[in-house]
């Protein structure tokens, strides 16, 4: 049974992540500092696992606490960094936040990689990488422009600092993964999205809207060169999203990569508009989610999807669930949430 950090594992994408490690028959060790989820999130992966992942409490810019748990925990063979800060207004106005928290916690983890026998490092970069593309769907070979945050920056210099560190000469491997807009929940509705505050993110604000929290869905913008003028997106299942880390992990520690490197994006392939998630969640669910057209939001990218072929062919993964499951899948668990009276 090998033994992989998830950093950030109690956070949205990690979680989910650290449930299909667990049922592909990892030994987990998760390490979060709760700045943006809760440590109620272990006993929901156990809830739904029936194995208590090991969970440690500690800040990964601080290299002290990432030393002691790599002697807590010997043996660890693979690395999956999910710790950053990941809101792009935010970013915007806490640049030294951002740039601290995402790069000493990448410098760290690369860092105690070799005195620790660690053999791969998955990373969770962003489709915000390629900016507003030339054209659609974008491969991993479209080009990288310039970032439009301290965010988006922080993703393409880490995958910089990653390349550099790597063609040093590194005894390690990494697999990039650039993620497009991961949406829904775990079926158990166990865990799942719980931002902090208003949501800035579509469908956490579109559910709270549905169950009544609040008031109405600003539609930013119909005056897109789109068929209905709303801008669009490729949204992937969050359990689809998981499993990907899991086909990456085997490829790096059973020795199957192509290169040291190797970059996948995960999306489904498919462009899907603002207007057109709506009608699909109200369809999906028979809940009607108040709404209304509003201006354009700042730095909104207009139509970005992805060409999945590469992680389909060579990590063979694919995303599988439809839509209208992954639209299910997060009001159950808006539900769930009142129903324990979380919101
Ligand atoms: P999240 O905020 O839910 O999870 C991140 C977790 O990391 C949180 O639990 C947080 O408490 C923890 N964390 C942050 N800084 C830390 C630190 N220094 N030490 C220890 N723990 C720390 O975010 P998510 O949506 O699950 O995103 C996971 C990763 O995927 C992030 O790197 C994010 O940038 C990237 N990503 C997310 C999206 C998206 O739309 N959700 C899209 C592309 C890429
Ligand atoms: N949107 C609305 N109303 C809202 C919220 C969003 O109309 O209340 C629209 C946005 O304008 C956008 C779409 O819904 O057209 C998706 O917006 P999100 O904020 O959910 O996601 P983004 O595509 O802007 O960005 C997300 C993450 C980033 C990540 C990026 C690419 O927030 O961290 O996906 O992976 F980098």
């Amino acid at each position: 049974m090998d033994r992989i950090l998830v950093t950030g594992g109690t956070g949205y994408i990690g979680s989910h992540t650290v449930v299909e490690l667990q049922q592909a028959g990892y030994e987990v060790v998760i390490i979060d500092n709760l700045s943006n989820s809760n440590r109620d999130v272990v006993d929901g992966i156990e809830r739904i696992t029936g194995v208590r992942p090991a969970f440690v409490e500690g800040d990964c810019t601080d290299i002290g606490t990432l030393r002691k748990l790599f002697a807590d925990y010997p043996g660890i063979k693979g690395i999956i960094n999910f710790a950053a800060s990941k809101a792009v207004g935010e970013s915007v106005h806490k640049p030294i936040l951002y740039y601290r928290n995402n790069l000493n916690t990448l410098l760290n983890l690369l860092d105690l990689m070799e005195p620790n026998g660690v053999k791969g490092i998955v990373f969770s970069s962003s489709c915000t990488v390629y900016g507003e593309p030339d054209e659609n769907p974008v491969t991993e070979e479209s080009p990288i422009k310039k970032a439009t945050s301290p965010y988006g920056n922080t993703k393409q210099i880490s995958e910089e600092i990653i390349t550099d560190v790597i063609n040093s000469g590194a005894r390690f491997k990494s697999v990039i993964l650039r993620y497009f807009n991961p949406v829904g929940a775990h079926p158990s509705a166990e865990i799942g999205e719980l931002p902090n505050g208003v949501p800035q993110n579509l469908i956490p604000y579109l559910t709270q809207t549905a169950i009544g929290i609040r008031k109405e869905l600003s539609v930013f913008g119909d005056d897109y060169n789109t068929p209905d003028g709303s801008c669009i997106r490729d949204y992937i299942n969050v359990v689809d999203l998981a499993k990907a880390h899991v086909a990456a992990v085997e490829r790096m520690l059973q020795d199957k990569s192509e290169d040291k490197i190797e970059i996948f994006n995960l999306g489904t392939g498919n462009g899907v508009s603002v207007l057109q998630l709506i009608n699909v969640f109200e369809s999906a669910t028979g809940v009607k989610v108040p709404h209304k057209i509003v201006g354009r939001r700042d730095g909104d990218i207009e139509k970005v999807w992805a060409d999945p072929e590469r992680a389909n062919k060579v990590l063979g993964w694919k995303a599988t669930s439809s839509l209208e499951d992954t639209m299910r899948s997060a009001w159950n668990w808006q539900l769930k949430l009142r129903e324990r009276g979380v919101m």
